[in-house]
């Protein structure tokens, strides 16, 4: 048994997309277990860029298999536009890529309203991505959402469609706000969708169970992050779904059980996209530089990514929550430049240090960060794929992290590219991807 899943240990864009396409040679299905069109992955193939939104990341690698498992939020309307933009970049994608008939399906009426709650006076605005996300995983937790085998069977899928439709707009009108929705138009364009979507739907639980008794092994591959965790992380300045280890599970119907590893994603820096507290955030000079090397901007709409130092505290926090059994370092290259590197080693409040992570976001806004800087490298690490070539400073940066945060770094990422990778010998990673 060899079933690994791989989520982001910050609070997103880690690099996840880049280290799933790698890995997923060695797997033969790819699951998706939580999220939506909110996550942005990158994957570059040569000269070629790939941004994978619903579509697991391995997708990209001929052959394997594709889950969207039940734990996630589906717009049609954004698969079908990935299906189609990948098949006409030579990806094979129908026939490969099954849909959970349990996974929840997001419409235009939960983008209406998140545009309302993320506008209203005197709600916080959560910066979200403003694909709909927290609505329709709120009509599933409300068990009123609609699911892909519901939106199959037009008898079932009307009546249910009618009743949240004009839910919302009720809601809408009480509230006073203009609601820019044509509810039959759209009710016809998911039925068209029904029929596009229908041949890749099945109950993927059974798929994967099935599959694992078989001797085959699966990849979960985890959207966002464990700080953006509807439970664990900065709420609520968080997604709406499980992005932790645990969501692995409830996402596909698989059991922990099967389940032999978990391994986290981590930038040698950290960024986050919208609002929220944010320890380490560089508000200064260095904060441009990481942002301006490392490309910070994000992938889904755009908006630059708030950039500042490694933080030993979370990571600690979130390898606790997980059990990682070893983490990958990315992005290693974008410290190429500096003189010196700040890693945050404690939090203090008041000038006391805290031992756990403050649940509030009145507490961890008052963090004091305490850094310890330790010697850049000054050189290129860039498309470095063997651990003995790293110049020595940026070794002993890896296993300052290493020894801080108590976890193995048993792969670096030097760059963007499949190839720009060291995987460690003798790892505990390596081990789980053998
Ligand atoms: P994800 O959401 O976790 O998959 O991450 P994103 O794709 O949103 O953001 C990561 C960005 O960093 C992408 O543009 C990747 O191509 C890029 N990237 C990943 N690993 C490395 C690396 O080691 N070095 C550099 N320079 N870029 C990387
Ligand atoms: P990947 O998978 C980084 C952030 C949004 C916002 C908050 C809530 O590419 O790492 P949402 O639209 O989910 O309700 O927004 O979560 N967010 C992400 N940040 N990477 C992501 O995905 C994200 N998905 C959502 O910016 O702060
Ligand atoms: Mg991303």
């Amino acid at each position: 048994m060899r079933n690994v899943v791989i989520l982001g240990s910050q609070w997103g864009d880690e690099g996840k997309g880049k280290i799933v396409d790698l890995l997923s040679e060695r797997f033969d299905i790819i699951a998706r277990y939580q999220g939506g069109h909110n996550a942005g992955h990158t994957v570059f193939i040569g000269e070629k860029k790939f941004v994978l939104k619903l579509i697991p990341s391995g997708i990209l690698r001929p052959g394997k298999i594709g889950v969207i498992g039940n734990g996630l939020v589906i717009d049609p309307a954004a698969l079908l536009t990935e299906i189609d933009a990948l098949e006409s970049a030579g990806v094979q994608v129908r026939g490969r890529l099954f849909i959970s008939n349990r996974a929840h399906v997001l419409f235009p009426a939960h983008r209406m309203m998140e545009k309302m709650s993320e506008g209203r006076e005197g709600r916080v605005s959560i910066g979200t991505t403003s694909r709909g996300i927290g609505p329709c995983y709120e009509d599933k937790i409300g068990r009123r959402g609609i699911r892909v085998a519901d939106l199959l069977d037009k008898a079932v899928f009307r009546p249910q469609y009618e009743f949240v439709t004009k839910e919302k707009l009720a809601i809408a009108a009480a509230l006073g706000i203009p609601a820019d929705l044509d509810v039959s138009r759209a009710r016809d364009e998911y039925e068209a969708f029904a029929e596009r979507i229908r041949p890749m739907v099945c109950d993927t639980s059974v798929l994967l169970n099935g599959a694992i008794r078989d001797g085959k092994t699966v990849m979960f591959e985890g959207a966002q992050g464990t700080m953006l965790d509807i439970d664990h992380g900065t709420y609520p300045f968080v997604t709406s779904s499980s992005a932790s280890a645990g969501g692995a599970c409830t996402g596909t119907g698989v059991a922990p059980t099967r389940i032999s590893g978990v391994i986290g994603v981590s930038k040698a820096y950290i960024t986050r996209v919208g609002g929220g507290p944010f320890p380490t955030e560089a508000l200064d000079e260095a904060g441009e530089r990481i942002r301006a090397r490392g490309n910070e901007f994000g992938a889904v709409t755009g908006r630059p990514r708030r950039c500042g130092w490694f933080d030993v505290p979370l990571l600690r926090y979130t390898a606790n929550i997980n059990g990682f059994d070893s983490i990958v370092v990315t992005k290693l290259d974008v410290l190429d430049e500096f003189e010196t590197i700040k890693v945050c080693v404690a939090y203090k409040i008041g000038g006391r240090e805290l031992t756990e992570m403050p649940p509030t976001v009145a507490e961890i806004e008052k963090i004091e960060p305490v850094y310890e800087e330790v010697p850049g490298w000054a050189c290129s690490t860039f498309g470095i794929s063997n651990y003995e070539d790293l110049p020595a400073k940026a070794k002993d940066y890896v296993a300052f992290l290493e020894e801080r945060t108590g976890v193995e770094a048993g792969c670096v990422s030097t760059g963007p590219e499949r190839m720009q990778t060291i995987i460690r010998p003798g790892s505990r990673f390596e081990s789980l991807i053998r």
